[in-house]
């Protein structure tokens, strides 16, 4: 069965935390787990818009962390479906440090995860294909299609 396909930009999600100090660690910066946390979040809010129902976070790409995100900065998180297997797809997130006196924004850290759409029994199920409209989002899909075979080649067992 062939779902109808859905447009990549109605996957898209954004959200803004500040940086408060029950945040940060002992150089007062922000303590890394909240980030990540913040990552699999909004990735996943991405993910359900997609699939409109349940989904299981599969795996998480390599993280590194650009620059350090301070007490009191703004923490702006976008998500979007890059793209669509079966049951999987592949989740970008862009996370960007913004100085609140200046507004100044740069990119600290950026995540590709995969997540699974599953049934009320917790299996994989079939999701609807990904439309995608501009330039921009056939260049991500391309990529993605290539960091998912690289990714199933190193897939534990895989
Ligand atoms: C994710 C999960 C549902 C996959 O179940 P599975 O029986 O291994 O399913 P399959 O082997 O049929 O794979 C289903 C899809 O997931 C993809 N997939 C599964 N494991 C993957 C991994 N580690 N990395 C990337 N893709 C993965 C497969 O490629 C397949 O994609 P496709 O249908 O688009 O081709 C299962 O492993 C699970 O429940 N894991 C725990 C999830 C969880 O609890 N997460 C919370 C955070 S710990």
């Amino acid at each position: 069965m062939t779902l109808p396909g859905r447009p990549a930009a109605d996957s898209r999600a954004e959200t803004t935390h500040l940086v408060l100090p029950g945040l940060t660690n002992v150089h007062g910066t922000i303590f890394g787990g909240f980030v990540m946390q913040w990552i699999d979040e909004i990735a996943a809010v991405s993910a359900v818009r997609h699939v409109g129902g349940s989904v299981v976070t599969a795996a998480v790409d390599a993280l590194h962390f650009l620059a350090p995100i301070q007490l009191g900065a703004l923490v702006v998180m976008k998500a979007q479906v890059n793209a669509v297997g079966r049951t999987s797809m592949e989740i970008g997130v862009r996370v960007e440090v913004e100085d609140p006196r200046t507004r100044a924004r740069r990119r600290t850290t950026k995540a590709y995860l995969t997540f699974v759409a599953v049934d009320e029994d917790g299996r994989p199920r079939e999701m609807a294909p990904l439309t995608v409209a501009t330039e921009e989002e056939r260049r991500r899909q391309a990529q993605a299609d290539a960091r998912r075979r690289a990714r199933l080649a190193a897939r534990p067992g895989g």
